[in-house]
């Protein structure tokens, strides 16, 4: 579609957000397998747990727009899905590849963070508060899941694979 105004962009890249975010669901358990540390793991699935939800967040602003939900293919999130693959398929030590899962699993993050307020900030311009507030709760989880790989990352992965 022709992206004229600020509400076009705002629809299409909540097609592509709800695309990561579904391809996210489906992602996370194999990253979550390939993960050796129980801890780094577990983590992965409680994300994954909330990946669902931000979908049905999604789905809702979709709704409150009086739109069906559509998605446009994500090309950032496959590329950093490949990337996130090939370090579960090419590092053969299992500390170094948590380490590098957790990095992996951050920039899914940091993406997810970037595009979840980019959407918050034109909700709000756009007069949608309601919406606004649904992304800045999945915001808030992005950025808590951030933090607590950051966390992990730097009192585990990151030693046992330094050493
Ligand atoms: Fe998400
Ligand atoms: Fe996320």
């Amino acid at each position: 579609m022709a992206i004229k105004s600020l509400e076009d962009l705002f629809v299409e890249t909540l097609k592509d957000i709800y695309y990561a975010e579904k391809k996210l669901v489906k992602s996370l358990p194999k990253m979550s397998k390939a993960a050796s540390d129980e801890k780094l793991s577990e983590l992965i699935m409680e994300h994954c747990a909330e990946t669902e939800e931000h979908v049905k967040r999604i789905e809702r602003v979709f709704d409150l727009m009086g739109k069906k939900p559509s998605s446009k293919k994500c090309e950032a999130l496959e590329g950093l899905l490949k990337e996130a693959n090939s370090v579960i398929d090419e590092i053969e030590d299992e500390t170094v590849c948590d380490a590098g899962i957790v990095s992996s699993a951050q920039t899914v993050e940091h993406y997810e963070i970037a595009r979840y307020g980019t959407l918050a900030a034109w909700a709000r311009e756009l007069g949608m508060e309601e919406a606004a507030e649904l992304l800045d709760t999945t915001l808030d989880e992005e950025k808590a899941a951030d933090q607590k790989l950051s966390a992990l990352g730097e009192s585990e992965e990151n030693q046992r694979a330094a050493a």
